[in-house]
């Protein structure tokens, strides 16, 4: 039952284009997934109108399955283990991740016979499993920062008869032991990237990460070490992830915005333009104001707040987009004129209305 399932998976991602390599094909069918998804889990579909929902296996132990042979991340801890993945009412911190995305990075990794990797961020294992399968569990260090999630995974790759180096650590300190890398896996996100990583990296060796800045939705970047104590590379497509746990940012709006202690202007510019899915405007944006994050409060009549929030300081700036206005109210709180500053507003919204222009030539291109 779960090999028909395997491959329709198999077919969904090959179809998709995010599987083009059959060692990872075959990877996929020797590792199942099910062997690493919990009883009790929470499913985050992508397709509208379907934010998540819990599995049971005991429950109803098809759809169990089913979800699993999916393209759909899981949540299987919350609130570092505080919350209950069966309802997910708080934050997810670790999770089985997408198969597309694993998928994706997976094939960018593009490791060659006998190397290294580093993995940082072990979650269920899955990944350092297929990798395992791929390069021999010799080849494999994986580090897991929470402890009860280590442990999990090192049962989960027991039963799936694999065998990589399983750390549980700080992954931002890299495995020293285990250096040279020809090959670093990051499966947590980060806005700055650990040193130690590219420290850690033979030249010639090559780091892929999700990197999520803050502004909109995250990236996938894949970085080669120049062997010069540097690394550079290219931003290769979107992804969001859970962030490196020193890294985290909260989510949403400031808790504590005092709207009325705001400093209010307005201005021309349809605030949307800054939040569109537009890669290359994004990190335009992130170039011209580091360390600041958006979040969006949207509201059933159209109208939006689209907010940018100073990452490690109190200053945000919030922007009201009402359905029908030829202008828009501006908030600006704190010392960093986020939303105070007109031109460098307008600025950025030229670069939001090129960066979607140039999406949607990518879109075709693809
Ligand atoms: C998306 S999950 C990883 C999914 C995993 N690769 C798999 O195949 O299931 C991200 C994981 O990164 C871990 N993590 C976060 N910060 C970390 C750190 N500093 N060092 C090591 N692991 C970390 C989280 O605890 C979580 O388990």
């Amino acid at each position: 039952m779960s090999q028909e399932l395997v491959e329709r998976l198999v077919a969904e991602l090959t179809a998709a284009g995010r599987l083009t390599d059959p060692r990872w094909a075959e990877a996929l069918r020797a590792v199942p997934r099910h062997l690493f998804v919990p009883d009790v889990a929470w499913a985050v579909f992508d397709r509208p109108g379907a934010d998540g929902a819990a599995i049971d296996r005991n429950a109803d132990p098809d759809r169990w399955l089913d979800v699993v042979y999916s393209d759909t991340a899981i949540a299987t801890q919350v609130d570092d283990g505080a919350g209950d993945p069966g309802t997910c009412s708080g934050t997810w911190t670790s999770s089985c991740s997408t198969p597309g995305i694993v998928a994706i990075f997976l094939e960018l990794l593009r490791p060659l016979d006998h190397h290294r990797v580093l993995e940082i961020g072990t979650g269920t294992g899955w990944t350092s499993a297929l990798l395992s399968w791929r390069l021999g569990g010799g080849n494999v260090t994986s580090v897991e920062i929470d402890e009860a999630i280590a442990e999990r995974a090192a049962a989960n790759v027991a039963a799936a008869g694999q065998a990589p180096r399983l750390v549980r650590g700080d992954g931002e300190r890299g495995h020293a032991d285990g250096a040279p890398y020809d090959r670093v896996h990051v499966t947590c996100g980060v806005e700055r990237v650990p040193y130690p990583w590219v420290e850690q990296c033979r030249p010639g060796g090559v780091i892929v990460m999700p990197w999520l800045p803050g502004w909109n939705m995250g990236h996938i970047a894949r970085l080669t070490a120049a062997g010069d104590g540097t690394a550079s590379g290219r931003l290769t497509g979107q992804a969001g992830f859970m962030m490196l746990r020193s890294q985290r940012r909260p989510p949403g709006p400031p808790a504590d915005a005092d709207t009325g202690a705001a400093e209010e202007s307005a201005t021309r510019l349809d605030p949307r333009i800054l939040i569109g899915d537009a890669q290359g405007a994004d990190v335009a944006i992130t170039a011209l104001v580091p360390g600041v994050r958006t979040a969006l409060s949207p509201a059933a009549d159209g109208s939006m707040r689209v907010w940018a929030i100073e990452t490690a300081g109190g200053s945000w700036a919030a922007v009201d987009f009402t359905p029908g206005r030829d202008d828009f109210r501006v908030l600006q709180y704190g010392p960093r004129p986020l939303g105070r500053d007109r031109d460098r507003l307008h600025d950025l919204g030229q670069v939001g209305a090129a960066g979607t222009g140039t999406l949607r030539s990518h879109r075709h291109a693809r």
